[in-house]
């Protein structure tokens, strides 16, 4: 196995940022459609950055590491940048070559976070 593929099979095992945010600037709760997986996304926003993320749920492995993986990039960033990140930059966090049939399962914690920033912009 290689470093980046022992890398998702880590933040699987032990995923980072994983609960709840008691009082959470937005949220958004994520589901995958085609397979019932399920992620609450909290994030806190301060002067226009994001100083922390959480999210709780059910999702494979692929799923569950790039949420991890999401939540440490950008826990620190400023709201503005991450509102430009397309899904080709989340694929790109985690180092390792996604199927198409795998897409759904990475993208699902981005898809929830943008959302919920969308959510704080319309508030
Ligand atoms: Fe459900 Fe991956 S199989 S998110």
């Amino acid at each position: 196995m290689d470093i980046y593929s022992q890398n998702i099979l880590d933040h699987y095992k032990n995923p980072r940022n994983f609960g709840k945010i008691s009082k959470p600037s937005a949220s958004q709760y994520e589901a995958n459609l085609t397979c019932g997986d399920i992620f609450d996304i909290d994030l806190k926003i301060e002067k226009g950055k994001i100083i922390d993320m959480k999210f709780r749920g059910e999702g494979c492995a692929i799923s569950m590491a790039s949420a991890s993986i999401l939540s440490e990039y950008l826990i620190g960033k400023n709201i503005n940048n991450i509102q430009q990140m397309k899904d080709k930059d989340m694929l790109g966090l985690l180092g390792i070559a996604v199927s198409e049939r795998r897409k759904n399962c990475a993208l699902l914690g981005f898809s929830g976070a943008k959302k919920a920033l969308l959510n704080y912009f319309n508030k």
